[in-house]
């Protein structure tokens, strides 16, 4: 079956681009920012495994993982759309990646240190979001992490860039306390969010003030992510 973002096979980084262009910032640098956010997730919260074996659920070509190179050990990525998992399989030739239907991950149970989903849930038909995050649940192992990174529907600047976004006509955007009752429902526990991408820059003084404020919902972004 054809999915959406089997069309976006070749121009996937160009229409996000054109989406945040009013930011005057390359797209590298959000990918960059939720990879070091990753980071010091993985070090707070996994400690004595700083290479994590990782799912990244919803992948799609694989434009993330370029930026997970000092992050995660093994790297695997599902997603619905089959073209999308090809490019992605042609641009990060050391990565795993299986495109599937949507329902049961192709894994067994307890397999990952690290499950990832980064803007995927707001893709994903609203009844169905309990059963995807209980899969990620049930992939990774006792002790290890799953992690949901989203658009804040509080943030102004995350509203304008999805109404730009052609990909995000049907988007359902979540708010943290939605995202982190579903973590707790599928049996997670030591929830802990952060917002981050608060400022258009990579300026110290930027990302320190962004840090303080990590708990008010004024970032373009939220991690969310629990212990299973
Ligand atoms: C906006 S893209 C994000 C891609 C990637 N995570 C990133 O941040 O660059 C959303 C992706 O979620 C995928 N997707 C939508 N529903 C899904 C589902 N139920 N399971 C897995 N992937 C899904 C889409 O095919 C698409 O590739």
């Amino acid at each position: 079956m054809s999915e959406l973002f089997d069309s976006y096979r070749d121009s996937y980084a160009t229409v996000v681009q054109s989406s945040i262009d009013f930011s005057g910032l390359p797209h590298d640098f959000f990918l960059r920012a939720k990879a070091d956010l990753l980071r010091d997730v993985v070090a707070a919260s996994l400690p004595g495994c700083d290479r994590p074996n990782m799912l990244d659920v919803g992948c799609g070509v694989g434009a993330f993982h370029p930026f997970l190179r000092n992050v995660a050990g093994r790297l695997s990525g599902i997603d619905i759309s089959a073209d999308s998992i090809a490019r992605a399989r042609l641009d990060n030739p050391d990565a795993d990646y299986e495109a599937f239907d949507g329902q049961r991950f192709p894994f067994d149970d307890a397999c990952f240190d690290l499950a990832t989903a980064i803007c995927v849930l707001h893709h994903v038909a609203p009844e169905r979001w309990r059963s995807f995050v209980q899969e990620m649940r049930r992939v990774v192992r006792p002790g290890g992490l799953v992690c949901i990174i989203e658009h804040n529907p509080f943030n102004p600047l995350t509203r304008l860039a999805v109404s730009r976004c052609e990909f995000d006509r049907d988007a359902v955007l979540l708010r943290a306390g939605r995202t982190r009752q579903m973590l707790l429902d599928a049996g997670l526990c030591e929830i802990e969010a952060r917002y981050f991408l608060l400022f258009p820059s990579a300026v110290p003084v930027a990302r320190r003030v962004e840090s303080a404020l990590r708990h008010v919902p004024l970032g373009a972004q939220y991690a969310i992510w629990g212990r299973a």
